[in-house]
C-alpha cells in the first residue's frame, strides 16, 4: 500500500568523493546523513523504521494515549520543535533544538502528553548517527509532508547534539503577555511578524485539549456534568462518552488534520473555529493568540491569507527553526534523496585472509524503472579498479514519499590489503579494508555483545591489542530520550588469517534500553579507526 507519492520528477543524486571524512563525535558525518536519508526515505516495506508511516495518515497518533483523546502525533512533533526551540538564547549561543525538552516535560509551560508520546516514539531511531534532536527536526519535516505540505520545502539537515540537562524555562503561554511573548521568541531570533507567522504554521495543526486547559473555551455542557458526576445519573462512562464527541479537544481551525491556512482564512473571515480557542476564549486572558495577531493590524496574518504565501513562509521559518541549535554544534549540507545508495556494507574475511565486501544497493525511484541488477566494482589506494561485478537479482521492495525502493544483495571477494572504495552508478563508498569489524562473526543478544575484527597485522605492530567502541543508546534519568553511551573494551588477537590478525573481545554487557537497537560499533588500533557499523549486522542470539 501506498499512502502518499508526491513525484518529484529528477531526484538529486546525492555525490561523494572518497578521501577525507569530516568526524562528529567519532562518527562520519556522511554515515550521519545517509542514516537520516534512511528514516525520511525507507517509509515502508524492506528497511523500514516507520518513522515516516507513523504520521500517515496526518491525523494518527502512535502514543500511549486512548485513539480518541484528540492526540494527532503530527501535531505533538510539531508543538515539540517549537517547546524545544523557543527557550534558545542565539546571543549566547545556547539552547534550540536539542531536545532538552525531555528534561522538562513537568513544567507547567510544557503541559500535556507531547513530549513523552515524542520521545519514547522516536526512541527506536536514536542512535549515534541520529541525535533525538535531529529525530526532532525529522519529524517536522515528516509531518508537513504527510499533512499536506510539501515533501522538500523544509531542507533537513543533521548533526544535533542532545542536551544532557534541562535548559532555561520561558514557552509562552496562552496568559502571557504579548511584551514577553515578543521577547521570548526574540532572543531565539524570530521578530514579530515571524513570530505572528510561526504561531499560525503551528495552529494550523492539532487542538487545545481539555485535559490540558479545561477552563480555557466553551466546556460549559461537560463541566456541569463534570460537577454533577456524584449524580448517579450521570455515569463516568456517559461522561467519557461526552468527552470523546469532542475528540478530547478543539482545532485551532477546520482542518487540524491538515496543514493549510484555514487558521489564517478562518480567523479573518469570522468562519470556522476563528482562529482557535486562543482566539475566542472566554476568558480575554487567554486569547494570547489573538493579542498577537493583532499587534500588526493584522498585516501578518492578511499577507498568510494567500495559500502559497503561507506554505512558502511556514517553511522557511521552519527550517529557521529546526536549524536554531547551540553554538557548538555544526550542521551538514541538506540530506537529499539518494537515487542509488549502498546499505548495510560490512566486510568479513575467511580463514585464508580473503576480504569480501557485501551488503545491499537501493535504488529510489519514481518513473525510471529499476535495472534488473546492478554493476559495481571496487578500486585500490593505487587506482587499480576490479572486474565489473554484478549483484543479485533485486530481493526486497518498499516505499517512499519519494517513489520506490528497491534492494539488490552483493558479495564480493575484494583485493586486500589495498581497497579504499565501492563505485557503483556514479557513487563511491569508502572501505577500509587494513582495519574493520566482522560483523557475521560478531553476535549481539539483548543484554551482551561479542565483537569481532580483523587488522592488517602490519598495523598491530609494536601496539598492543585494540580497543572496540559500542555507542549504546541507555535510558538516562529525567528525560524519556535515551542517551548515547560509549562503551570501550579490549579485543585480544586469537588468530591470523593471511595478511591479517584477528581480535575478539569478551563478552560486553549492555544495558540498553530497547533490546540491541540502535547500537554503533567500531574498533581502533593505535590511530587507525574502522568504519563505523550498526549491530543489526551482527548474528542475533
Ligand atoms: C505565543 C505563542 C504560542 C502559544 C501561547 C501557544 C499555545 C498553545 C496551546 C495552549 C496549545 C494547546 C496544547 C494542548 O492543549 O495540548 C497549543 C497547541 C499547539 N501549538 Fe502552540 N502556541 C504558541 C505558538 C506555537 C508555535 C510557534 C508553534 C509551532 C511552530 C505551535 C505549535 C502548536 C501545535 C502544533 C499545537 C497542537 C498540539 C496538539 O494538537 O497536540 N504553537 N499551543
Ligand atoms: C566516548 O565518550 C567520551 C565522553 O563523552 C568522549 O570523550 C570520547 O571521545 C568517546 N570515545 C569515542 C571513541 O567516541
Ligand atoms: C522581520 O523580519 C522579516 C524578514 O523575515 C522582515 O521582512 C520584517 O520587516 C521584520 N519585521 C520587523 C517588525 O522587524
Ligand atoms: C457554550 O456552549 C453552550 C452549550 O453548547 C451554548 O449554549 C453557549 O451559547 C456557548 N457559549 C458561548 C460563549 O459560545
Ligand atoms: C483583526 O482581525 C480580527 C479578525 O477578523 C478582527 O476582529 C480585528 O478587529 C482586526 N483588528 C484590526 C486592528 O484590524
Ligand atoms: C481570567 O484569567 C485570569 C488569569 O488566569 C484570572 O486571574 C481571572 O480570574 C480569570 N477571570 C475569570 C472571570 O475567570
Ligand atoms: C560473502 O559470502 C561468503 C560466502 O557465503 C561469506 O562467508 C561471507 O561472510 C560474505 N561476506 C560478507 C561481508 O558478508
Ligand atoms: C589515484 O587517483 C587519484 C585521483 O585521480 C590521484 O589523486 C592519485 O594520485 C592516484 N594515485 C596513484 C597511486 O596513482
Ligand atoms: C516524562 O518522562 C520522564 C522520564 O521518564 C518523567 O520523569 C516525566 O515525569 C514524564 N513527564 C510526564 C509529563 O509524564
Ligand atoms: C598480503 O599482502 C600482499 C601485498 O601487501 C599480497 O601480495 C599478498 O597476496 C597478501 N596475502 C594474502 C594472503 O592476501
Amino acid at each position: 500500500m501506498i499512502p502518499s507519492i508526491r513525484p518529484l520528477g529528477l531526484l538529486p543524486l546525492l555525490m561523494f568523493s572518497t578521501g577525507s571524512f569530516s568526524q562528529l563525535n567519532g562518527i562520519d558525518i556522511r554515515d550521519k546523513m545517509e542514516e537520516m536519508e534512511h528514516i525520511l526515505v525507507d517509509n515502508n516495506g524492506a528497511n523500514s523504521d516507520g518513522f515516516v508511516n507513523a504520521v500517515s495518515p496526518c491525523s494518527s497518533y502512535v502514543g500511549r494515549n486512548g485513539p480518541d483523546s484528540g492526540e494527532q502525533s503530527s501535531a505533538q512533533w510539531v508543538r515539540f520543535v517549537f517547546h524545544d526551540s523557543v527557550t534558545a538564547n542565539l546571543a549566547a549561543g545556547t539552547g534550540g533544538i536539542d531536545a532538552s525538552l525531555g528534561f522538562e516535560s513537568d513544567r507547567n509551560e510544557n503541559l500535556g502528553l507531547f513530549v513523552n508520546d515524542t520521545l519514547r516514539f522516536m526512541a527506536a531511531t536514536v542512535s549515534a548517527y541520529l541525535s533525538m534532536a535531529d529525530n526532532i527536526a525529522l519529524g517536522l519535516v515528516a509531518s508537513l509532508a504527510e499533512c499536506g505540505g510539501t515533501t522538500t520545502g523544509v531542507p533537513l539537515r543533521v548533526g544535533r547534539i542532545d542536551a544532557e540537562e534541562a535548559g532555561p524555562a520561558g514557552v509562552p503561554e496562552p496568559t502571557t503577555d504579548l511584551e514577553t511573548t515578543l521577547a521570548q521568541f526574540a532572543a531565539a531570533g524570530f521578530n514579530k511578524s515571524e513570530t505572528i507567522a510561526l504561531t499560525a504554521c503551528g495552529h494550523s495543526l492539532g487542538r487545545m485539549h481539555y485535559s490540558n486547559f479545561p477552563d480555557i473555551g466553551n466546556y460549559t455542557f461537560l463541566n456541569k456534568i463534570l460537577q454533577s458526576k456524584s449524580d448517579s445519573s450521570v455515569s463516568l462512562v456517559k461522561w467519557l462518552m461526552l468527552l470523546q464527541s469532542i475528540d478530547g479537544g478543539v482545532g485551532f481551525d477546520a482542518t487540524p488534520a491538515i496543514f493549510d491556512n484555514n487558521v489564517v482564512t478562518e480567523y479573518l473571515g469570522g468562519t470556522g473555529q476563528q482562529g482557535g480557542l486562543l482566539v475566542t476564549a472566554g476568558n480575554v486572558s487567554d486569547r494570547s493568540d489573538f493579542r498577537l495577531y493583532v499587534s500588526d493590524n493584522n498585516a501578518t496574518m492578511q499577507s498568510l491569507s494567500v495559500e502559497a504565501t503561507f506554505q512558502s513562509q511556514c517553511n522557511s521559518l521552519f527550517e529557521r527553526m529546526i536549524n536554531t541549535v547551540p553554538s557548538a554544534v555544526t550542521l551538514s549540507d541538506p540530506v537529499v534523496p539518494m537515487t542509488w545508495k549502498g546499505v548495510d556494507l560490512g566486510l568479513d574475511i575467511s580463514s585464508a585472509g580473503a576480504v569480501s565486501i557485501a551488503g545491499f544497493i537501493r535504488n529510489l525511484y519514481y518513473s525510471v524503472a529499476p535495472p534488473s541488477v546492478v554493476y559495481y566494482d571496487t578500486t585500490t589506494s593505487d587506482n587499480v579498479t576490479s572486474a565489473v561485478q554484478v549483484t543479485a537479482a533485486a530481493s526486497a521492495y518498499g516505499t517512499s514519499i519519494f517513489g520506490y525502493t528497491i534492494y539488490y544483495g552483493f558479495n564480493s571477494t575484494i583485493a586486500s590489503p589495498g581497497t579504499n572504495s565501492l563505485n557503483f552508478e556514479g557513487i563511491s563508498y569508502p572501505v577500509n579494508d587494513e582495519i574493520f569489524i566482522l560483523p557475521t562473526q560478531s553476535t549481539s543478544s539483548q543484554s551482551s555483545f561479542v565483537l569481532k575484527a580483523a587488522a592488517l597485522t602490519s598495523l598491530t605492530q609494536g601496539l598492543g591489542s585494540m580497543t572496540g567502541v559500542l555507542y549504546v543508546p541507555e535510558r538516562q534519568q529525567g528525560s524519556a530520550s535515551p542517551k548515547i553511551t560509549n562503551t570501550t573494551v579490549e579485543m585480544t588477537a586469537y588468530a591470523t588469517a593471511g595478511n591479517y590478525t584477528l581480535f575478539v573481545s569478551g563478552s560486553v554487557p549492555v544495558s540498553s534500553g530497547p533490546g540491541s537497537r540502535g547500537v554503533v560499533a567500531k574498533v581502533l588500533l593505535g590511530d587507525a579507526a574502522s568504519r563505523t557499523v550498526k549491530s543489526d549486522l551482527f548474528q542475533q542470539e
